[in-house]
């Protein structure tokens, strides 16, 4: 049984069979998933799609290509989310500077002000970090034991995994560890410990080998953990139960 602990299913890609995937997926052993929010309206539908479907989780936050079109009250609408029943992160949100789709002192405002939601309701944070590394580790530096959480769909060095690893952070592998221009990810799975270790799909975008280049769904988090055992020497049951008792411990998640 398997975790994909980040996946956006209410994508408008999965407008016309979203029902039919969930039911796929869940019946190839992927019994849990979260579904990552970007917006606040987006997070608050997110919450509500978990709430009608076992094993369905949500995140809230607002992600760094929407902060520009972000205000206060969206920030107070998180606030409120989080409260809710299955909403068991904040997130995703960060920063990308990949594609700049809002000015980057604005995704650093934003950003931070989820940080201090974070560290004030003591919830993990789903973090994207797109050729944003040193704002990024110094940004969470500076909330160093107040903020905990993931580094979704992981794209850093060694050196920069060991410094969230010291933070507390978890470390989240997607489809882009199967790629053949992964380059350090290999290196970087394989140093992860055992008991801080996720994998994710990122749905739709970031379908692994030998579906790279289609629509990504959940189900095809069973190819990035067989990459996972590989790259770890280990077997592919153990590196599933590996990741989905660690994504049930981050988000708090009881049986299921
Ligand atoms: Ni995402």
């Amino acid at each position: 049984m398997l975790f994909d602990t980040h996946a956006h299913l209410l994508a408008e890609q999965f407008e016309a069979d979203r029902a039919e995937v969930l039911a796929r997926f869940k019946g190839e052993g992927v019994t849990l998933y979260l579904e990552a929010g970007t917006t606040a309206a987006d997070s608050a539908k997110a919450i509500e799609w978990a709430q009608a479907h076992e094993g369905v989780f949500a995140g809230a936050g607002i992600h760094p290509h929407e902060a520009g079109e972000a205000n206060a009250a969206d920030i107070d609408a998180l606030a409120g989310l989080l409260q809710k029943e299955k909403c068991v992160a904040l997130g995703e949100i960060g920063l990308d500077y990949h594609y700049d789709f809002s000015p980057r002192d604005v995704q650093k405002q934003v950003f931070e002000a989820q940080l201090c939601l974070a560290a004030a309701q003591k919830v993990p944070v789903v973090i994207h970090d797109r050729e944003a590394h040193g704002d990024m580790l110094a940004m969470l530096s500076a909330f160093k034991g107040r903020v905990y959480g993931v580094m979704h769909c992981y794209s850093g060095s060694v050196e920069d995994a060991k410094r969230l690893l010291d933070m507390g952070y978890y470390i989240s592998f997607s489809g882009s560890v199967t790629f053949k221009n992964a380059a350090r990810l290999p290196e970087v799975a394989a140093y992860v410990p055992h008991d801080r270790i996720l994998a994710e799909t990122d749905s739709p975008y970031m379908a692994p080998v030998p579906k790279r280049g289609q629509r990504n769904n959940p189900g095809n988090v069973r190819l990035v953990v067989e990459k996972l055992a590989a790259l770890r020497g280990i077997g592919f049951e153990q590196m599933a139960a590996q990741t989905r008792e660690n994504g049930k411990r981050l988000f708090g998640i009881g049986d299921n």
